[in-house]
């Protein structure tokens, strides 16, 4: 490893955007478009980011299967987010849908078609038509295999833009002057760990989520909370990282996603007893409640002695009465899963399910544009010159603290061309790189190097992941009260000072990834320090933060984003309840 800073290469760009999935790559075509020199830099080939993962659909109120209007999905989301998402933001979001799905249409995505030729739309979780009426039908669905569909459409497109990849190289640092503007990041080719230093005049976050902190995820091993990682130890706070979602469908013991199309073709849960358990704990929309409130409805069956197995651990996921047609034609991705995994046949018998960690509601705070936006003295937001972030590793807020299913999609490609639109009009008032100090390169090249052999400390990278993932999936789960919180926080603080102990395995055809899991769980160690910090310190029940010991939702001391710094530990600022053009939607009881 090259520690002489003037030997280190250098390449400039307008703008990097780090991680290529459905955000990155939506925000870079807009950008190749607009003739910009654009970089996007992915530790994985592009095409296997975790958008390829992304099954069920993506939400739009096209009014192709059920009446639908954007403003009945605005309905939706706020109450789906138990009224912690930003109401601007959702405005902006569900009005923007349509024409997200059309723009992909001609992208050249296949979605799954109606017999009259429109765009299939199944039903999904927390959709209603009329504010809370009967249930709506709107998620796009390229029938179970969606994400994948998309992703490869905008590689494509992007290939087509000219739009300048480094595949499989690892972002380490962001670069920030003294007067707080990003100027780019440090990135080290895992190839061959060589350093490159990319100046870039603006910066767009879109690493994705963290579910890695948690044993059992749908996430794949890339979702490592990076860009949080990143953010955070440039100075900004994570925000309301105490909403982690988890999916009710994960495969029993394994995690595996389910997708909950499956419960949108008509598929359903039971107990050990042979009961349709939803059926008590939402009589209305029964499977297609919203994520957090099946999720507990499972946990809760289980933890009474009313799950299936010989262990009595998980419930069933019922799908043989759809017929084999049906679940080849719309779920034929999760057909295979069952088979190839569990040895099931779903068109035969049912699957057996528990909830998963699935989604990273928090991250870094964004206005609606994609700024990243940071309080300074008494403001509660002001953009951060050159730094944006869209996607899972975003938090605008759209998804409050609980996200619908197909909404995830959604916000990608929403956010990322909504980012992307307004670096084009920053970059016309900020024509020039900035320059860059040696003394700020120097640090993040050090940095590098200290992963740059073989160091003896005691712990093992493998080893504190392992802890750190079985700690939060007992600390920080479902379920949560204060005694196990607070136990939760001893640990990751204990876990994570131990970071500076850790050592690297002499295998030098391995040496490169050995050096970016351990800087991938440094990222996880500061999200994982966010989710625990701020779960333990929100004393109430909303969304997917469910404490046994404040079970309402307190909208009087409670409605408030958090946002958990490295410098500052724990802040709040307000929810902005008031939409772009329409009246808000105040906080009700939430019942399905
Ligand atoms: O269940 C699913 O297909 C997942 C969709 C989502 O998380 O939006």
């Amino acid at each position: 490893m090259n520690t002489d800073i003037n030997a280190v290469e250098r390449r400039q760009f307008d703008t990097l955007i780090i991680g290529a999935g459905g955000g990155g790559l939506r925000a870079s075509l807009q950008l190749a478009e607009a003739e910009l020199n654009v970089a996007v830099v992915s530790k994985v080939f592009p095409t296997r980011s975790h958008t390829v993962a992304a099954q069920g659909g993506m939400n739009a109120a096209l009014a192709n299967v059920s009446p639908d209007n954007w403003h009945w999905h605005m309905f939706d989301t706020v109450k789906g987010s138990d009224y912690l998402g930003d109401q601007d933001a959702i405005e902006y979001m569900c009005r923007a849908a349509p024409k997200a799905v059309y723009e992909l249409e001609h992208f050249g995505v296949p979605f799954s078609r109606l017999d009259n030729g429109k765009i299939y739309q199944r039903a999904f979780g927390g959709q209603s038509q009329n504010f809370g009426g009967d249930q709506a039908a709107r998620t796009c669905a390229a029938a179970d295999r969606t994400g994948h569909a998309i992703l490869h459409s905008l590689y494509q497109q992007n290939i087509r833009a000219r739009t300048h990849f480094f595949d499989e190289y690892f972002a380490v640092d962001l670069l920030k002057d003294d007067e707080g503007h990003v100027l780019g990041a440090l990135v080290f080719n895992i190839h061959d760990g060589k350093i490159v230093v990319i100046e870039a005049k603006t910066t767009l976050l879109a690493t994705g989520g963290a579910g890695q902190l948690f044993k059992t995820t749908t996430n794949a091993l890339i979702n490592t909370g990076d860009g949080m990682g990143m953010a955070m130890r440039a100075g900004i706070p994570l925000q309301d990282m105490e909403f982690f979602q988890f999916h009710p469908t994960g495969i029993a013991g394994r995690g595996m996603l389910i997708t909950e199309g499956a419960r949108g073709e008509g598929g359903y849960l039971v107990n050990g007893d042979g009961e349709r358990l939803m059926e008590r704990y939402a009589p209305k929309a029964k499977d297609l409640a919203s994520r957090d409130v099946v999720s507990r409805a499972i946990a809760v069956e289980v933890r009474e002695g009313r799950g299936c197995g010989p262990n009595k651990d998980h419930v069933m996921l019922k799908l043989d009465h759809l017929g084999e047609d049906v679940i080849q034609k719309r779920l034929p991705g999760i057909r295979q899963t069952c088979i190839t995994f569990l040895g099931i046949d779903p068109a035969e018998a049912p699957i057996p399910v528990f909830p998963t960690a699935h989604y990273t509601m928090g991250g870094i705070p964004t206005n609606r544009y994609g700024q990243v936006v940071v309080p300074v003295k008494d403001t509660p937001e002001e953009p951060v010159a050159g730094l944006y972030a869209a996607g899972e590793c975003a938090c605008v807020s759209v998804h409050g603290g609980n996200r619908l299913g197909g909404n995830s999609l959604l916000d990608i490609l929403v956010f990322g061309r909504a980012a992307a639109n307004h670096i084009i009009k920053y970059l016309k008032e900020n024509k020039y790189h900035r320059i860059i100090d040696d003394a700020v390169i120097k640090k993040v090249v050090e940095k590098v190097n200290r992963f740059d052999r073989v160091t003896t400390g005691s712990e093992t990278v493998a080893g504190l992941r392992n802890e750190l993932k079985q700690v939060m999936e007992e600390h920080c789960s479902v379920f949560r009260n204060k005694e196990i919180l607070q136990q939760g926080v001893a640990k990751v603080e204990s876990i994570a000072a131990r970071m500076k102990d850790v050592s690297i395995d002499d295998q030098s055809h391995t040496f490169n990834t050995a050096r970016v899991e351990a800087f991938e769980l440094e990222n996880l160690m500061a999200v994982a320090l966010a989710t625990i910090h701020s779960a333990n310190a929100r004393e109430e029940s909303r969304g997917a933060h469910s404490r046994t010991d404040f079970t309402e939702r307190d909208d009087k001391s409670w409605m408030r984003h958090s946002l958990y710094s490295f410098e500052n530990g724990l802040d709040y600022k307000p929810v902005r309840t008031k939409p772009m053009s329409v009246e808000s939607f105040p906080p009700k009881p939430r019942v399905y």
